[in-house]
């Protein structure tokens, strides 16, 4: 039914928007700077909008009337505030609109769609409601950005009537203006938008409105900091617009104000009973939220990024150069500050500056184990009784599990200090969570949640962000599939995992294709739940703290075969709440080690380190190559060997790393790279094609960084061969720009590359090293490592030759 309609040119299509305000203003704007055949008409009630945006270049042509407007379109942008809907379709239905589609840009939809039925006795087939969810405080034309939604989300919100045609053209739209476009049901869309944006404006609204009617109200916003500043932010946004949302949306934005107003009553009631607890629960869980949050929005930007980057290099340019000579010419036109949307991608990244140079020393901790600290939470939410952790590590991966089963409805208090203290539910005591459970870029709890969630009496949802969602799940989704589960992913084998539960499971014998902890564990837990027998048989050494905690929560497994490979549970049993000691984890020592190992005078003492024997690869090796490792203090603590390692420095040689050592220092290969670069003579590794899938393909990036900085590095399809620059030699790294692609353990890795660096190297992209270390920069800066951390990137702190 959507034919072209007036187009002298057959392809090119012509857009009007109705409504040139900022949001109006910016997709004209995008569309022409698009250049791809699109002719822009403007019309808005208000002359003096419609000739600035002539002015500014944002249409081709301003409409003077509805009539000629409507006649000249082929497709019809309404972009006008939620209330004045109404009468835009009342004006609309006088002409013939069959031929055209029709869109919208407003923040809720139950009003458009109540004006539709109202006007035209049906929501029309060729209107597609849609939601480009981009913006800033600012207004008006003047304020109107091509780049507005480059990679930012928009949401199309079909019905079932809706032409599927018309719902292509009006994607395509958005494609050409940069967004990455979604769909997603209208109620939804509404009580979601409710509480994300439509709640938040309406409090920043009404703080403002409150205290500047208070008789302090100079004071208070003389003294205001950036707290208030940023809660405020939006308090700029424009009242029409907002007036429309809070009567167009009411009955969702009444339900978003009235939980909200719960919440304020249970922090009321705290501060008047003078109740600790309660107040330290709630900043507690809030905090871990919004650091959870921050985690989505990051990965969010990486998105961003990735999706914008080309857009914009060739849209931005464009822009500025026909458009910014215009506008400056403009005495009208706002200058835009957009707290968010001026933001590029790369200023919300993260980027460390490691200083050539630097010694060691000093005696130290390192965060806590991440594997234990993920199996802690889970046992602990299924066992009996309490279970308390210390050492707990506040990680973002581990706080994503820690969140996850908060979302099953298990009280779990803390992180304080390390201390987590956990109400367990029982093996059958999880609850439906309300949504999705997002586990950010925890491998670990994805594969590990898989054989947990399986067996529960409730469908679930896994996702993560981005590097997580291009991992591999299927290593664990065909084994549990074979135990009787039912687990949809998405293509490929990758998140989101939609987990069926509701089934039986089954006991199966099954032998890893890959010498996988994460795969056993997974298997594991769920064998807890399954008929009869689990037998899970690994091709080497994994690491064994599954076995070791469900021993300690009281439940049997049974360990066999050589090195404890072949490990069995029966299902049916119990968990019981416990306490745990978390040691610090070896994988995160092991930068220091290697930072010590290669620069030279220095000595540390890294104390209350996990030594599992299926973990410590990493130090048989750094003997092997001559390092001076010793350990002190062993003992066990909870089950598990926990030591001090002392470290000194010490000439390394290649060696041709012993395959049995693989699987047991798997995560510790990028800083031993970094190790081999310094030795004498070369190194080698193979038989380690898992680095290929971890948060990125550590062999790659890692060769690219190391060649990158003029190391000698050759990857192979399951290792890399390094020629070692020599112990006499001190500037073994060149200076450069290194990419971590997202990747906490390349970041850290290539900061300890820099004790032995001719100048310095920037890392970019770091902020995920708090997924297992958090604040390692700031540990690394006390004990005798050059790292600073700036927001966004620094192309001041370049190099010279970079
Ligand atoms: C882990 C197992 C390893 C490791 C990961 C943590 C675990 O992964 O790389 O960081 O806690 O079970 P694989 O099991 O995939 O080797």
């Amino acid at each position: 039914m959507v034919q072209k309609a007036n187009s002298e040119d057959a392809f090119q299509q012509n857009i009007l928007v109705i409504g040139l305000g900022l949001i109006g203003g910016s997709f004209a704007a995008a569309l022409k700077s698009a250049n791809v055949g699109y002719r822009i008409y403007g019309y808005d009630q208000n002359a003096d909008a419609l000739s600035q945006a002539l002015q500014l270049d944002i249409i081709d042509e301003g409409c003077q009337s509805l009539a000629d407007a409507v006649h000249k379109a082929d497709v019809i942008v309404l972009s006008v505030p939620m209330l004045a809907m109404k009468p835009i379709f009342q004006a609309l239905s006088v002409f013939d609109l069959s031929k055209k589609v029709l869109t919208d840009v407003g923040s809720s939809k139950r009003a458009l769609i109540e004006a539709a039925n109202a006007v035209f006795g049906e929501v029309p087939a060729n209107l597609v409601p849609g939601h480009p969810i981009a913006g800033s405080e600012q207004s008006g034309v003047g304020a109107a950005r091509s780049e507005l939604f480059v990679a930012h989300d928009v949401i199309l919100l079909p019905l079932q009537n809706t032409d599927p045609e018309a719902l292509n053209i009006v994607s395509t739209l958005w494609e050409a203006a940069g967004a990455v476009v979604s769909q997603m049901d209208i109620d939804h869309h509404d009580e979601v938008l409710a509480k994300t944006s439509h709640l938040p404006h309406f409090l920043a609204f009404s703080l403002v409105d409150t205290m500047a009617g208070n008789p302090d109200n100079y004071e208070i916003f003389r003294f205001a900091a950036g707290g208030f500043r940023d809660f405020t932010r939006i308090a700029g946004s424009d009242p029409v617009m907002w007036h429309d949302v809070a009567l167009g949306n009411s009955h969702a934005v009444l339900e978003a104000l009235d939980e909200f107003a719960e919440g304020l009553d249970a922090l009321r009631n705290a501060i008047v009973e003078k109740d600790s607890q309660a107040l330290l629960n709630i900043f507690g869980r809030a905090r871990l939220a919004r650091r959870h949050f921050g985690t989505l929005l990051e990965s969010r930007q990486r998105r961003v990024k990735k999706a914008g980057a080309d857009f914009s290099a060739r849209i931005i340019q464009k822009i500025d150069n026909d458009r910014l000579a215009t506008a400056n010419r403009l005495a009208t036109a706002n200058k835009v500050v957009d707290g968010m949307s001026t933001n590029t991608p790369e200023e919300s990244m993260q980027t460390f500056i490691a200083h050539a140079g630097g010694t060691l020393s000093g005696e130290f901790r390192v965060p806590g184990d991440k594997s234990i600290s993920h199996r802690s939470i889970m046992l602990g939410a299924l066992g009996e009784g309490e279970t308390v952790i210390e050492g707990f590590l506040e990680g973002e991966d581990a706080l994503a599990t820690l969140k996850a089963f908060r979302d099953m409805g298990v009280q779990i208090d803390g992180p304080h200090q390390g201390r987590v203290t956990i109400q367990g539910v029982g093996m059958h005591g999880l609850k439906a969570p309300k949504g999705p459970l997002y586990l950010g870029n925890a491998g670990t709890a994805m594969r590990l949640m898989a054989g947990l969630m399986s067996a529960q009496s409730f469908y679930s949802v896994l996702t993560g962000d981005e590097s997580l969602s291009g991992r591999p799940m299927n290593r664990v989704v065909d084994p549990l599939t074979e135990m009787g589960a039912e687990i949809e992913t998405s293509e490929g084998g990758r998140p989101p995992l939609k987990i069926r539960g509701g089934l039986s499971l089954k006991g199966i014998e099954y032998h890893l294709p890959m010498a996988s902890a994460q795969v056993q564990s997974c298997l594991l837990l769920a064998g807890m739940y399954a008929g009869g027998d689990t037998v899970t048989v690994a091709p080497g050494i994994v690491r064994d703290h599954t076995n070791r905690m469900l021993s300690g929560f009281g439940y049997p497994v049974d360990v066999a075969g050589d090195n404890g490979s072949q490990v069995t549970i029966s299902g049916g049993g119990k968990l019981t709440g416990t306490r745990i000691d978390v040691p610090g984890d070896v994988s995160s020592a092991a930068f220091f080690m290697v930072a010590a190992s290669i620069a030279k005078g220095s000595d540390i003492r890294i104390s209350h380190v996990g030594m599992n024997p299926t973990r410590s690869g990493v130090v048989e090796i750094l003997q092997l190559m001559g390092a001076n490792i010793t350990l002190e203090n062993e003992s066990i603590v909870g089950g598990e060997p926990v030591a001090d390692i002392v470290v000194r420095y010490a000439p390394l040689q290649g060696i041709e790393i012993p395959k049995r050592l693989v699987p047991i220092a798997i995560d510790e290969f990028p800083v031993l790279f970094v190790a081999a670069a310094c030795a004498d003579g070369q190194t080698t590794l193979t038989g380690a094609k898992e680095l290929r899938v971890k948060e990125s393909d550590r062999i790659q990036a890692m060769a690219d960084g190391l060649i990158a900085l003029g190391v000698d590095a050759q990857p192979l399809p399951d290792g890399m061969v390094i020629k070692g620059a020599g112990t006499n030699t001190q500037s073994v790294f060149g200076s450069g720009i290194i990419d971590s692609h997202g990747d906490h353990r390349i970041a850290m890795s290539f900061s300890v590359a820099a004790l032995r660096s001719g100048g310095d190297i920037q890392i970019r992209d770091c902020a995920n090293v708090a997924t297992s270390f958090p604040d390692f920069a700031g540990l690394a800066k006390r004990v005798g490592m050059r790292i600073n951390v700036i927001d966004g990137v620094n192309d001041d702190a370049l190099p010279a030759d970079a």
